[in-house]
């Protein structure tokens, strides 16, 4: 007999606009899928490691001006190589699940909208950092941008960090640019989030059931 077969652990990222409920769905995610009996480790972006952190605090921190597009879209692209090779595969490689607070999907939809840098470019940053690794499911939760932004303005005191302080007109494109992934991508999934917590749960749940059940 030989040594026992390790099933891959699925990858699960969740994307959306400020102040949508991710905490708050993520951790529901997680504790449901640790009682199907599966090891879970949730994680975010950019973050995740000691070095994605840095770079995180370099990027969401100082003036909207510290960074030009080009370089903000590699800074990105740079945390979640570290990321994604140091944790992710390692975790997916030994069974476990992993929930990331956003991935690529945020680069193509925030550094994609307004950057000069076309989805090409940073599918090509993405191939080159991270091998062009693809979650197995996308949730994008949804909610109306108006509702959402006075949500993350009162989470955040009124104290916006770089991306997050940009106009209303960039935080719709973004939304847009969510919306036109899922149109595209089956992997892609929309998910309304408005409504009590537990109901917005529920519709995650239906769109991950398919990955629950045995390969
Ligand atoms: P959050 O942790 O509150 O979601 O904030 C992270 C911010 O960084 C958010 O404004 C989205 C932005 N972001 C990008 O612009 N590109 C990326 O690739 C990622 C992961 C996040």
């Amino acid at each position: 007999m030989g040594a026992p077969v390790t099933v891959r652990g699925r990858f699960i990222s969740i994307e959306g606009g400020e102040g949508v409920g991710k905490s708050t769905q993520i951790a529901a995610l997680a504790a449901f899928i640790t009682q199907q009996r599966f090891e879970v480790i949730v994680t975010r972006e950019p973050g995740g490691t000691e070095g994605a952190e840095i770079i995180r605090q370099l990027v969401l921190g100082g003036s909207a001006e510290r960074w030009m597009p080009r370089a903000e879209a590699l800074l990105f692209a740079a945390a979640r190589s570290d990321h994604v090779e140091r944790l992710i595969e390692p975790a997916l490689a030994s069974g476990k699940w992993v929930i990331s607070d956003r991935f690529i999907d945020s680069s193509r939809a925030y550094q994609g909208v307004g950057s000069g840098l076309s989805d090409t470019d940073i599918m090509t940053l993405h191939q080159i950092g991270s091998r062009g690794m693809l979650p197995d499911r996308t949730l994008i939760l949804r909610l109306d941008t108006k509702e959402a932004a006075s949500r993350a303005a009162a989470r955040d005191q009124n104290q916006p960090d770089r991306i997050q302080g940009r106009t209303e007109i960039f935080h719709s494109d973004v939304d847009m640019a969510f919306v036109s992934f899922a149109e595209r991508e089956p992997r892609v999934r929309l998910v309304d989030a408005s409504g009590a917590a537990d109901a917005v749960t529920a519709r995650l749940l239906t769109e991950i059931s398919d990955l629950l059940e045995p390969a």
